[in-house]
């Protein structure tokens, strides 16, 4: 079989060729995939494709892979598949679950301080020469109540730190797990000083934070998003925060961010846009200048052993093709 690899950084390589233990005809490439990469006859030929969420693989992508039976993704999330196309294919997706739980709950809280005291405007201040002890006063987690949208991997590891900050936790999820402090979504929104989203994007949470779901917050909420960009409809945040029911808004991910970060200049670029992504890209530049709003660019997830554990599980992906099963471990139901 022939797998072709895009994403990889070069430790991913190494790694990859040194623990596939078994035969695979491998090709790596460092850039992503998308309907405008240039693909030679070798590459089309492979049976598995293996790229991570920087990658669009679309219908158009897809079907100019003919002999295409896996695609491997070196991500949880599989919103950049289209998964529809897969499945009238008979293509089958794995996906990487679990591999940074921890990282990504962690990563909550990393932004959720920053925003609650203020560290990088004080750390811009010092090193500016403009300190203004004014400016720095910030509120407590303990006590505080933290709504989590999305009780699954993540949101689970969400509570758990939030637990040890003495926070209240209520929780809001499709399918319930047990012990956990359930309402409903209308009383998370109501009640909860701060909401951490933990969802996948599907067709139900599409723009879940919407223009109603924004008027039925708690004034002065903070919203934190590490799951995916589209499950806020930015507009309608641009507009709490302009209305100040939303305090602050600190997001690692965003509605169309591939088009945001191409765009180097941080400035409107009419070339980089994509006609449905205008006025996400609009509002995210309009956004990304606010002083209440802290906007990284898809990290959540980027530590040391979240990396390893991903390239442990691809290998397992792999191998689970190679000797494939309908049963197989990180099979996407499709
Ligand atoms: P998971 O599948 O373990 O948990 C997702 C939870 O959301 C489940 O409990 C599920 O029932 C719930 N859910 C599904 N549809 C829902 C709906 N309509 N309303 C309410 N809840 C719903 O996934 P995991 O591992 O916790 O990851 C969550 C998301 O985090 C991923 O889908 C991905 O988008 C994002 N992510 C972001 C990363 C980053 O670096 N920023 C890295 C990894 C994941």
């Amino acid at each position: 079989m022939k797998a072709v690899f895009f994403d990889i950084k070069p430790f991913e390589k190494e790694y990859l060729e040194k623990h596939c233990d078994f035969e695979l005809e491998k090709i790596f490439f460092p850039h992503s995939i998308n309907s405008d990469t240039k693909l030679d006859e070798k590459t089309l030929g492979c049976e598995i494709l293996s790229v991570f969420i920087t990658s669009s693989l679309s219908k158009k992508v897809l079907e100019k892979f003919k002999n295409l039976k896996f695609i491997i993704l070196r991500s949880v999330g599989f919103s950049h598949v289209d998964l529809s196309y897969a499945k009238e294919k008979n293509i089958n997706v794995f996906n990487a679950p679990h591999y940074g739980d921890s990282s990504i709950a962690e990563y909550v809280f990393a932004l959720l301080l920053n925003v609650s005291r203020k560290i990088i405007t004080a750390s811009d201040d010092i090193k500016n020469q403009t300190i203004d002890d004014n400016k720095y006063q910030g509120i407590e987690l303990y006590n505080k109540t933290i709504g989590v949208i999305g009780t699954g991997a993540i949101g689970k590891n969400v509570i758990r730190i939030a637990k040890a900050f003495n926070m209240n936790v209520i929780c809001f999820d499709k399918f319930k797990s047990e012990g956990y402090n359930y309402v409903s979504f209308d009383d998370l929104l109501k009640n909860s000083d701060i909401i951490s989203i933990n969802c996948p994007l599907n067709a139900e949470t599409l723009h879940l934070l919407n223009e109603n779901a924004f008027n039925k917050m708690k004034k002065g909420v903070i919203i934190i998003n590490t799951a995916r960009g589209e499950v806020i409809d930015t507009y309608c945040l641009y507009k709490a925060l302009c209305e100040k029911i939303v305090s602050f808004a600190a997001m690692d991910v965003m509605e169309c961010e591939d088009v945001l970060y191409e765009n180097k200049e941080n400035k409107i670029d009419i070339n980089l846009i994509k006609e449905k992504c205008f006025k996400n890209h609009y509002v995210a530049y309009k956004l990304l200048n606010m002083k209440n709003v802290l906007i990284t660019p898809h990290i959540a997830y980027n530590t040391k052993e979240a990396a390893t554990n991903i390239l442990k599980i691809t290998v397992e992906n792999l191998k689970s093709s190679i000797k494939f099963t309908s049963g197989a471990k990180n099979l996407i139901l499709l």
